[in-house]
Parts: C-alpha cells; structure tokens; sequence
C-alpha cells in the first residue's frame, strides 16, 4: 500500500457504471422468498393494517400473486395458514383442505417457476395461540413432536419443495424427517429455522396470521437475543437430524449471527427479514422520513453480504421489480 495521493479509492465509485462492475455482493430475486397469508373462500384479499402491500388472502387470490412472484423471477413463497377452526391440538395443521395444503397445490399448478415453501408450526392452529400442544401452561415439547411431523407429511404431499419447521422444538427436525422417509417424501427438503429468536419483531405478523399466544410468550423454546454461541449449537444439532438448509431470523438485527453461521456452515443459509422489520420501513416511508425504496435495497444487500444465500422478505415482488429496473 502506497496510500494517498497515488491511491484513491473514489476512482472505482466514479460511476453507476464502475460501481456496478465492482460491487462485493449481488441480489437475485431467485434468493428471495416470498411469505404469503392464505384464508379459505373465494375473493378474499384483506390488507393486514400493520403490513402495508401484504394480504390475508383466498387460493383464487392467491394465484395471480404467485404469477406475478414468478414473472419477477421471484424464487420462492412461504406459506402461512389462517384456519376456519382451532382446536388445543392444533389439528387443522393437518387438513388435507387447509390453506396451506391447498395453496402449494395450486402455486405448483399455477406458478410451476416457485419453490413452495411450507412453515410448520402449531401457533396458528392452536386455540391458545402456543407453538405446540401444552400440559398445563407449558408447552410439552415431545408431545407436539408427532402433531409437527403430520403436518409436514400433509405439506408434502400437496407438493412442498421444503418443509420449514420454525416452532423451536427440540428434536423436531428429526422427527420430521423420519416421518418424510416413511411417506415416501425422502426427496422432499428441510430447512430448519434453527436460530429464532424470541423477537419483539415478529409482532405485526401475528396479526397477520392471528397467532398470538393468549397467555404467557415463546421465551422458553426459542432463543434469547444475547446468545450467539447458542446459535451454533441450534445449528449443529439440526444438521445432525437432516436439515438439508438452516435459518436465522430475525435478519437485519442479528447480521452477526447470519456471519457466524455461514462461517461454520456449508449449506445454503437462510434468513427472514421478518414482519417488524418490513413494518418499520414502511412505516418511516410512509411519514417521509426515509426513501423506502432504498431502504429496502440496502436491507436486503446488508443480509446478503452477511452471508445469507436466501432471504425470506415482503419486500420479495417489490425489491425484484426494482431489480429489474436497474438492469
Ligand atoms: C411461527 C412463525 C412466526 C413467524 C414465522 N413463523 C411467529 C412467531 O414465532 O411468533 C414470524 C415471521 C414474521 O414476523 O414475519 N409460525
């Protein structure tokens, strides 16, 4: 290094054109996931207040959205079910005619160009909002381990390409991948969302998909934001079961712990720029008092040049339209 005046590092921003050719990190909308609400009926398209741009929304709804994702060249969708009915069980995760199950049916037929992604969890089929069945006011991990494992074997069978377990059980990443063997779904991925946090940012999506707890919080099975070492040991335990990709969410605040799995890591690393993280965006938009638009770009390239292959985000159609743009 000879340092200035013989370098300048300004002569490679010189222009959009330099800056192009020399940038560290590119987005793709095939990273990019886009996370979808699904109700029953027919015409139904509810906007969620806290989550501007994002719907509750009917399979015939739903369709065109997909179409749309897929001519963006928009990589994937995740789908989240509002059930007609919620039992302590949560056995609507399972119906055959759920949401869920439905939805990927018809995206596959529809939008063949999107990797269906299915979340399972139990919080949006239980009566009492709680990520799993529960024996008295906690959640009895083992016990909901078979209740996940059906669900991902209903997902399946409708057509997911990967399966995405993001209730924080221990050992659930094995039992479903055993009970995808067994049904024949041995081709059929896993990601695991394997470093959740117990995140305060994930409050916009529970309206969305009505899945607050009614008592008590999800501190004891997800993960505490302080702990990153924590985060390696989520990460080699669910390798050790089968996931085939693992997950870090939230994204934008935990781009220290999207470093250290890619890290250690070799297989594609997931992150979910979750609800509260679009909501904030938006709503300083909204108010003027920052450009959206570029806030959105640099959120994104900010998880992308942490180490994340992947980034579930709301932004997906909207950061892949203006991707488009640019080119
Ligand atoms: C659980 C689930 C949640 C999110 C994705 N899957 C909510 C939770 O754990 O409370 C949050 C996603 C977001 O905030 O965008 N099924």
């Amino acid at each position: 290094m000879t340092g200035f005046p013989v370098e300048r590092t300004r002569r490679l921003r010189r222009t959009p054109q330099l800056r192009r050719q020399v940038a560290e990190t590119r987005l793709d909308p095939a990273m990019f996931v886009l996370p979808v609400f699904v109700v029953s009926g027919t015409g139904v398209r509810d906007e969620i207040t806290s989550m501007p741009g994002n719907y509750q929304l009917s399979i015939d709804e739903l369709i065109p959205l997909a179409q749309e994702a897929e001519s963006l060249g928009v990589g994937g969708m995740i789908f989240f079910g509002i059930p007609d009915t919620k039992d302590d069980q949560g056995t609507s995760a399972w119906d055959p005619e759920g949401p869920v199950p439905r939805a990927i049916a018809a995206v596959k037929e529809h939008a063949p160009g999107i990797v269906t992604w299915a979340d399972v969890c139990m919080c949006e089929y239980t009566s009492h909002g709680h990520c799993g069945v529960l024996d008295g006011d906690v959640v009895d991990n083992d016990a909901t381990l078979p209740l996940l494992a059906r669900a991902a074997v209903a997902y399946a069978a409708a057509g997911a390409d990967v399966i995405a377990p993001s209730d924080m059980m221990d050992g659930r990443v094995g039992a479903i991948r055993e009970a995808l063997d067994d049904a024949r779904f041995a081709d059929i991925a896993i990601c695991s969302y394997s470093v959740k946090y117990s995140s305060a940012f994930y409050g916009p999506f529970r309206d969305a998909a009505d899945s607050a707890p009614a008592f008590g919080d999800r501190r004891t099975h997800q993960m505490d934001p302080p702990n990153v070492r924590e985060a390696r040991r989520q990460v080699d335990l669910d390798l050790l079961e089968g996931a085939d990709m693992v997950m870090v969410k939230p994204a934008g605040p935990y781009l220290d712990v999207i470093k250290e799995v890619r890290d250690m890591v070799d297989v594609p690393l997931a992150a979910y720029q979750v609800s509260g993280e679009f909501s904030m965006v938006k709503a300083a938009a909204e108010r003027g008092w920052i450009d959206g638009d570029r806030v959105m770009m640099e959120s994104l390239t900010g998880i992308v040049r942490a180490g994340a292959d992947i980034v579930l985000t709301y932004f997906a159609i909207d950061a892949a339209r203006t991707l488009k743009e640019q080119r």
